[in-house]
């Protein structure tokens, strides 16, 4: 029930955040508290208009002999095509469901869960909240309690068969006695990497995969990401006047945006691990670069500095809203170090200091997603490197003129037209007087 009562928190929290990006485009409506599809009035919920088709096969054909309960496995006519699949509507529920743990399951992947019982009632939903938290599949599995015997459990990704912060979920759907599990997509990690469904099949259970698999990838791009590259997925954001520019010839920047785009930028920093700035930006901005309590905990504030001078007062030096890492080379004065040690910051060293290898180290710390809000220096240098898969730009309707005023991107080192990208555009959108604007890397 506390999870229940979580998800219904959780969905009045998203539905006000009023994030550009939503979880999944589905046109359903979005996840409701169980009990509402239950006891419902009319019977008007997803459970009233989905359950004929998926009950009707449910109660067809032979009944399956395992574990002593009465199971649908063999009830399923044809394996469905994933496109036409009668389990879409439900498998988009999950998702819906899956997307209320955003910012909060990493290193582990976002996962939704729902059970039918074996006459197509839905009878228990979950998602992973949190990492260390019970996996979606077992809050779903909880809820649905007796009822989950010879059901079925829709659930967007390939329930985990390895012992890690939880016991494996595979035992805990068998133990369940569910009949049919439906799957959006095979889990990445080479942990699981097919495993989890194996275990299923082995103990008799009808397992269906594929179902709105493209939905379920998009959601968990950056833990597929990071399972693919060893680096958390790079979001770049920068914002800049209509004559591109990204601060006055003097330095100052603050504020280009409009409060609307601000707050947008909190609620971005709140679906990130880490937001990473340069040396510069520190000096010049002071910056805060939290998400104004949208996030428990907040994400990690990182400093790359290859110099080490950075002023002995800084916003990003007091640590009671949020952690900061100062990341620097082997060679930074000692006495920098010595002197960002007495305010309390952690420092790390890095051979080789750069975009990579710090998104490599943020990766072992756990990290999925992180936001460069860096000036054009550091920006440059972590696209040159591909430290960056998606771009986020905030264009104020104002004329900060000046050469030699700085812009977004410093070098990239093309030569010539045909090196040029053209990032396909994934988003549009005024913030107040502003405009957003999405890309993402054409070949990611
Ligand atoms: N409008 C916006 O969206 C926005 C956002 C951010 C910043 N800004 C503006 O940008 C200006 C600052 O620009 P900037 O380019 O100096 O900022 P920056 O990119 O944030 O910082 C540059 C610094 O990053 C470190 N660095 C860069 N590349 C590195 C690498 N490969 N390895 C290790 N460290 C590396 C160096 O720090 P050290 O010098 O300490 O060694 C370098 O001086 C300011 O005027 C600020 O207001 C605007």
């Amino acid at each position: 029930m506390a999870q229940l009562a979580r998800l219904a928190i959780e969905r009045k929290r998203e539905a006000c955040s009023g994030l550009i990006e939503p979880a999944i485009e589905t046109g359903h409506e979005g996840p409701r508290p169980l009990h509402r599809f239950q006891h419902g009035s009319g019977r008007s919920g997803l459970v009233g208009r989905f359950n004929g088709s998926i009950a009707t096969q449910a109660q067809q054909g032979p009944k399956s002999q395992h574990g002593g309960s009465t199971r649908a496995v063999a009830t399923i006519p044809a394996m469905p095509q994933p496109e036409s699949s009668p389990w879409l509507p439900w498998m988009r529920r999950a998702l819906q469901l899956a997307a209320l743990g955003r910012g909060r399951t990493s290193p582990n992947p976002l996962v939704g869960a729902l059970v039918l019982d074996a006459g197509g009632q839905l009878v228990g939903e979950g998602y992973h909240a949190r990492a260390g938290e019970p996996h979606a599949e077992v809050g779903a599995l909880a809820q649905a309690g007796e009822r989950a015997r010879g059901g079925t459990l829709v659930v967007t990704l390939e329930p985990c068969c390895h012992h890690g912060r939880t016991p494996p979920c595979s035992q805990a759907v068998i133990a369940a006695g569910i009949a049919r599990v439906v799957v959006a997509m095979a889990d990445p990690n080479p942990q699981v990497g097919g495993g989890g469904l194996a275990e299923l099949r082995a103990a008799g259970i009808a397992v269906i995969t594929g179902v709105a698999e493209a939905e379920a990838r998009a959601l968990n791009r950056p833990f597929c990401h990071r399972l693919a590259t060893g680096r958390p997925l790079g979001i770049l954001k920068w914002a800049m006047s209509l004559d591109g520019r990204i601060a006055l010839t003097n330095g100052a920047s603050q504020w280009i945006s409009g409060p609307e785009a601000r707050t947008w930028v909190h609620q971005l920093r709140a679906q990130c691990d880490a937001v990473i700035v340069g040396g510069g930006t520190v000096r010049a901005d002071d910056p805060l670069l939290t998400s104004r309590g949208r996030r428990d905990p907040e994400p990690l504030r990182v400093v790359l500095s290859r110099r080490l001078e950075l002023p002995a007062e800084a916003r990003l030096w007091r640590q009671e809203q949020a952690p900061t890492l100062v990341v620097h080379g082997d060679d930074a004065p000692s006495q920098a170090r010595v002197q960002l040690e007495r305010s309390g910051v952690e420092r790390l060293v890095l051979t080789d200091c750069g975009p990579k290898a710090l998104l490599e180290e943020l990766a072992q710390r756990g990290c999925n997603q992180v936001l460069w809000e860096c000036g054009p220096e550091l920006a440059a240098a972590a696209l040159r490197q591909g430290c960056v898969q998606e771009l986020a730009a905030v264009i104020a309707p104002k004329l900060l003129g000046g050469t030699p005023a700085r812009t977004p991107l410093g070098d990239l080192e093309l030569t010539t037209m045909a090196q040029v990208a053209t990032w396909p555009t994934t988003g549009r959108r005024v913030l107040g007087p502003d405009l957003l604007w999405q890309l993402r890397q054409p070949e990611d």
